[in-house]
């Protein structure tokens, strides 16, 4: 598993500057005004850094940018790393710079000399969470990243405000780590493994096996599996932190590969299938920020993991299945499964836990896509309210969500001519159509949201706080909800 670099706070301690190996990286202000550390580092250097803020290349730079200064004279360091930051960055400022440094450091040993800057903790986070790479698969010798310091004013107050977000690193990067691997590798066994190890830090796992599914009467998710080798399981994360309060339920696609089934998917950019689970990844991933903070509330995470394979066993279009809720459908085509796996498991987190709300995570629809491109997830809701906070956590994370309207209109175009509905609604509105279907399976006074993620969840070029591949979208904002919601 990849873990986000550790990252100790001490005193500043200038005379040690001059010493210090690897590389050093200091902030400067927009108007060129420098602190005490990079004053330290200018007359270390002989005004290396003065020189450079009177520069055009200076000028140039926008807030949150970084440039570097090699082998400068008078310092024993390789590298001083120069960012440009406003007085007072916002959170999201704090973390793109951070981000900035992680990528120019590579992995060299670092020493942030952050001095009195503002929402220090908040460029530790970015500068975390851009460190990720998945590697894991390349045979080539990988150096290990060298150790990171921030030297501050008040260490121990910026460690405190620091040691959350070392647990939504974490968390998003085992969500990114569950996204990015490929299909051979995170089997349903292999997934349902991954998350029983989170039983170390204290959360309760519990993995329903197949015969199990079939006596709860989980018809529809069981048929996606049905054509593959590897068992269809539910997996239960639950995290009473809170207390005798009902729980918030979190539940996740997780299919592992979605080849289409007998509806084939076409061959060209099949392999992004891998990423289908991406909605499992990310419940898992809050689960284990949850864990990792101790956090003050009651929640409970349910992932359908499943693989969508065509076979001699495989479910057919035309087939009839069964819902645990009881009603039935008729499977049109059988890569519209997704919506088959959360359609039992979501019903199965309201049946079991009574939940206070619930929402759901999935690479749904394609048709998101063509809606809102990679910025934005979409977001149906029957709450006002509750989609209304995740949004407003979305953005406070700087992660995109975006609202999507639903409606009578759009549920009537699952009806189904021999059984209770279809699995697809037709050519129009697809990513809409996939939402009405899952709210068939939401009781109508359990707020709800479903966030279509396949936009979000992996991407083709980086972001400000990934490399490209999985983002680990979602688990700020949810994390952040929580913590606003039943802990604020
Ligand atoms: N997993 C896909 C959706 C998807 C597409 C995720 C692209 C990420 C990137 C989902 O299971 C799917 O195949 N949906 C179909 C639904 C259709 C058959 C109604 C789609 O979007 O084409
Ligand atoms: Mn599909
Ligand atoms: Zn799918």
């Amino acid at each position: 598993m990849s873990t986000p670099a550790e990252i100790q706070f001490k005193d500043v301690d200038l005379d040690a500057v001059a010493a210090l190996t690897g590389t050093l990286a200091v902030f400067v202000a927009e108007d060129g005004k420098l602190d005490l550390c990079a004053r330290k580092v200018n007359s270390l250097s002989r005004k290396a850094l003065a020189r450079l803020v009177e520069s055009e290349k200076f000028e140039k730079m926008k807030a949150g940018d970084v440039t570097a200064l090699t082998f400068p004279a008078g310092l024993a360091a390789q590298t001083v790393l120069v960012c440009k930051l406003t007085r007072r960055p916002t959170a999201l400022e704090a973390r793109k710079a951070g981000a900035q440094l992680a990528k120019a450091r590579g992995t060299e040993e670092l020493t942030v000399l952050a001095g009195n800057i503002a929402k220090a903790e908040e460029i530790s986070l970015g500068l975390a969470l851009r460190g990720y790479s998945f590697d894991s698969h390349k045979t080539a010798d990988k150096p290990g990243a060298g150790a990171v310091t921030f030297m501050v004013s008040k260490p121990e107050e910026v460690a405190k405000a620091a040691a959350p977000m070392a647990a939504i690193a974490e968390g998003v990067f085992f969500t990114r780590d569950l996204t990015n691997e490929p299909a051979n590798i995170l089997t349903t066994d292999d997934f349902a493994a991954r998350l029983a190890a989170m039983q170390e830090l204290g959360l309760e796992v519990e993995i329903l096996e197949e015969d199990e599914l079939e006596k709860l009467g989980m018809g529809s998710l069981l048929c996606v599996g049905q054509g593959s080798a590897s068992p269809s399981k539910v997996v239960v994360m639950t995290w009473n932190g809170g207390g005798e309060e009902a729980p918030f339920a979190l539940v996740g696609k997780g299919v592992v590969f979605d080849t289409g089934g007998i509806s084939l998917k076409p061959a060209a950019g099949m392999e992004d299938m891998t990423m289908d689970m991406g909605g499992a990844g990310v419940v898992a991933g809050v689960m284990r920020t949850l864990a990792l903070r101790k956090a003050k509330a009651n929640v409970v995470g349910l992932v359908g993991l499943v693989e969508n394979m065509p076979s001699g066993n495989a479910v057919r279009p035309g087939d009839v299945v069964t819902s645990m809720k009881g009603d039935t459908i008729e499977v049109i085509n059988t890569d519209a499964e997704g919506r088959l796996v959360l359609a039992d498991v979501m019903w199965y987190a309201q049946d079991r836990f009574q939940p206070s709300g619930m929402i759901n995570l999935a690479t749904l629809t394609g048709a998101i896509l063509v809606a809102l491109g990679h910025e934005n997830a979409g977001v149906f809701s029957n709450s006002d309210e509750l989609s209304k906070a995740f949004i407003k956590s979305a953005e406070t994370e700087g992660e995109g969500a975006w609202r999507m309207p639903m409606g009578k209109a759009y549920d009537d175009l699952l009806k189904s001519r021999v059984a209770d509905m279809k699995n697809v609604g037709g050519r129009v509105a697809g990513s809409i159509t996939a939402a009405q279907f899952l709210q068939r399976f939401v009781k109508d006074d359990v707020p709800w949201c479903h966030l279509d993620i396949a936009g979000v969840a992996s991407v083709k070029s980086e972001t400000a706080l990934a490399p490209a591949g999985a983002t680990g979208w979602g688990v700020m904002a949810l994390n952040r909800l929580i913590a606003d919601k039943y802990e604020g």
